[in-house]
């Protein structure tokens, strides 16, 4: 049979490979500590899980409209204001089943085959599949240590040809938890606004921030027409299997992006929007837990790293990665992936699984619990002691 030029385009992502690879070897009896998943070890809030099974017996069993219900766009019209002080409109907002989809549609909706997109490297790959998806140019922008793994704004500006069209920009940061600055967002905003350049915002990791402030570029005043916006309720919420995300866009593109789905998964769940709704209003309590968790989670693991020799660890403000520095030990990024997984049973991700940029590092996330963390930073020291004893 043949298959599409297209689908071939497609990358899978790392993380849900060596989650395979890991339960492969969990059941061939080895003990693995798993660093590589990018989800909330947390139950989601209990609120939320209830708001969700009356939902089911009061009847929000049906199709929705394709966007969401106005009551779901109007929620998430509300928590922006809220959280982020921008003004929207329900009109303007999507409701889809996750993050994924919003940043599918963007693309769809926004670049042609030709176009270039600037991309965070090391970044999430969804972004560099689904441009080479739709017969773009991936320009990645490299984010560096010595910066805090933030942009440096001079280089993005030299990145800009006549055919560049969009910069993804995704604070906090998925794999190095870097928090961009608002000085930061008003520079790429100026650079977007010279050029006539959409961005699209993945603030997926908004609310996981324990150091400084979380900034959205929508915040900085006119950006709104040229910004995709989105969040879900994913990391924040616990929420990866409900599958639950929204984008706020210019109301063009808001319209476009209903059509998407329509024509492909027809809407969100009803009563999943339902939930959604109860997690903006009501307790966060579980979810303040959570996240006072991560952080003392955080601390742990850096302090740990950084007590190794070999391995160097930058504090990272926001998300729940570290992306340690590992190129004292003289191998490449997927050596000491593949040397913790198979010789330690430590499951993290090599850094370039997430670009170019990655190679050097290697991605933990600390969505695991304590004792977790410091048997996987046991397991590190002790595998890196054998190797250097051998040499
Ligand atoms: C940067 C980033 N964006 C989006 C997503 C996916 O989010 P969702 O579960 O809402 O589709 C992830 C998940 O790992 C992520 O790290």
């Amino acid at each position: 049979m043949q298959y599409s030029d297209r689908i071939t385009r497609l990358k899978a992502e790392g993380a849900f490979a060596v989650l395979a690879e890991c339960r492969r070897m969990e059941a061939e009896g080895k003990s693995i500590i798993h660093l590589q998943i990018g989800e909330p070890d947390f139950d989601t809030p209990g609120n939320i899980s209830e708001a969700a099974i009356k939902a089911i017996r009061d009847g929000h069993t049906h199709y929705s409209p394709s966007g969401g219900t106005i009551e779901a766009r109007a929620a998430v019209a509300e928590h922006i204001k809220r959280t982020r002080g921008i003004e929207t409109a329900a009109e303007d907002v999507v409701i889809m089943p996750g993050v994924k989809p919003v940043i599918f549609g963007a693309i769809m909706g926004c670049i042609n085959a030709g176009d270039e997109v600037i991309c965070p490297n090391p970044g999430y790959p969804t972004y560099e599949s689904v441009v080479n998806f739709v017969g773009a140019k991936p320009v990645p922008v490299p984010l560096r240590e010595e910066n805090d793994f933030r942009f440096d704004v001079n280089e993005l500006r030299s990145l800009v040809t006549p055919r560049t069209k969009m910069i993804i920009l995704n604070s906090p940061e998925n794999p190095t938890g870097g928090v961009l600055t608002r000085s930061d967002m008003e520079a790429i905003y100026e650079v977007a606004e010279e050029n006539d350049l959409w961005i699209l915002t993945d603030e997926i990791y908004s609310g996981l921030v324990y150091d400084g402030e979380f900034v959205s570029i929508g915040s900085v005043p006119g950006a709104m027409k040229r910004t995709i916006l989105m969040d879900g309720m994913s990391k924040t919420y616990a929420m990866t299997g409900w599958r639950m995300g929204y984008g706020v866009m210019p109301r063009q593109l808001a319209d476009y992006l209903s059509t998407l789905a329509v024509n492909n998964f027809s809407c969100p769940a009803s009563m999943v929007q339902v939930a959604m709704m109860e997690a903006f209003v009501g307790p966060m309590d579980e979810v303040n837990i959570m996240v006072e968790e991560f952080r003392k989670r955080r601390d742990v693991i850096v302090d740990g790293l950084n007590k190794i020799d070999g391995i160097s660890c930058l504090k990272p403000q926001g998300a729940f990665y570290v992306f340690p520095n590992v190129k004292e030990l003289g191998m490449t990024s997927q050596e000491v992936f593949d040397l913790l997984l198979y010789k330690a049973g430590v499951a993290g991700l090599p850094g370039t699984a997430f670009g170019k940029h990655g190679e050097g590092y290697i991605r933990f996330s600390y969505a695991n619990s304590i004792e977790n963390i410091q048997e996987a930073l046991r397991r590190i020291e002790k595998i890196l002691a054998e190797v250097r004893a051998k040499a």
